[in-house]
C-alpha cells in the first residue's frame, strides 16, 4: 500500500484525519502546502466548477481533466479522484474507470455506495487501487430520492447504514465517507469500524476525520451555502470587491 495511505491509516483513534476537495492546481498546490492530509477531487465539481445544479451530469472526462490537475499540485496529500455516476455499474467498469482516474495521478478513487457495491470496491483494491467507501447521503441518487435529506433517522435506516459500513469494510476499502447522517449513527458506526471514517454534514467529532466542500470553507459559493457548512472566509465578496476596484481604475483619466 501506498505510504501516504498507510500514515493516514495509522492515524485511526490518534489524531483527526482533514480531508478538503480541490479541482485545480492552484487550490491543490494551496490547501497541500497548508497541509491537509487528504485531498478529494469530488464529483461536486459540477456544481462548483461547472455550473450543474446536482453530480449526476458530471462525466469521466470532467474527473479525468481535474484529477491530472489536482494531482499536478499535491506534493504530500493523499489525492483521491472520485467516481462519476454511471462509470461503476459493473466490477469490471469500476476497475475500468478506476485504473483511468489513477493513470491520471490519483493515489486512490473514491465510489458511492454501501452492499451494492462491494463486488465493485474488491475488484478495485484487489487491483493494488486503494478505495475510498461514501455511505449514508448519496449525492448521486440525489434524483431517485427526490433532494438532499439528513440519513438514519430510523432504527431500520440506521441498521441498513451500519450494514453499509461493514460491506464496504469487508470489500477492502482503506477509508468511508459518511455523508449527512444522524450524529448518533456516524458515532457508532466510527466506534464499530476499523477504518478511517470521514464525515460531512455528520456532527463534528463524530467520525475520525471530516471532510468539507473548499468553496464551502472558503465562502467562494455564495448562491448556495449546506446548512451543515462553517465557512472561514469570503472570498466571494473579496472577488467581487477586487473586480469593482478594478473596474472603476480603468475608467480613470490616465
Ligand atoms: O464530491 C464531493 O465533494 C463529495 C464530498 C461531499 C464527500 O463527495
Amino acid at each position: 500500500m501506498n505510504s501516504k495511505i498507510e500514515a493516514i491509516l495509522a492515524k485511526k483513534g490518534i489524531a483527526p484525519v482533514s480531508e478538503l476537495t480541490a479541482y485545480d492546481y492552484p487550490t491543490a498546490k494551496l490547501v497541500d502546502e497548508a497541509g491537509i492530509d487528504m485531498i478529494l477531487v469530488g464529483d461536486s465539481l459540477g456544481m462548483m466548477m461547472l455550473g450543474y445544479p446536482d453530480t449526476t451530469h458530471v462525466t469521466l472526462e470532467h474527473m479525468l481533466h481535474h484529477t491530472e490537475a489536482v494531482a499536478r499540485g499535491a506534493t504530500n496529500a493523499v489525492v483521491i479522484a472520485d467516481m462519476p455516476i454511471n462509470t461503476y455499474n459493473t466490477p469490471e467498469q469500476a476497475l475500468q474507470t478506476a485504473r483511468a482516474l489513477m493513470a491520471k495521478g490519483a493515489d486512490a478513487v473514491k465510489l458511492e455506495g454501501g452492499a451494492e457495491k462491494e463486488a465493485h470496491i474488491r475488484a478495485i483494491v484487489q487491483a493494488g487501487i486503494p478505495v475510498q467507501g461514501h455511505i449514508g447521503l448519496l449525492p448521486q441518487k440525489v434524483k431517485e430520492e427526490g433532494g438532499y435529506r439528513m440519513h438514519g433517522k430510523t432504527d431500520e435506516e440506521a441498521a441498513a447504514i451500519m450494514r453499509d459500513m461493514e460491506a464496504v469494510v469487508r470489500a477492502g476499502a482503506f477509508s468511508l465517507v459518511i455523508e449527512c447522517t444522524r450524529h448518533s449513527v456516524a458515532a457508532a458506526i466510527t466506534k464499530a469500524c476499523p477504518i478511517i471514517t470521514i464525515g460531512i454534514g455528520a456532527g463534528h467529532g463524530t467520525c475520525d476525520g471530516e471532510v468539507a466542500v473548499f468553496h464551502d470553507l472558503v465562502g467562494g459559493f455564495p448562491w448556495f451555502v449546506p446548512g451543515f457548512a462553517k465557512p472561514r472566509a469570503d472570498i466571494a465578496s473579496a472577488i467581487s470587491r477586487a473586480v469593482k476596484e478594478y473596474i472603476h481604475s480603468v475608467s480613470m483619466p490616465q
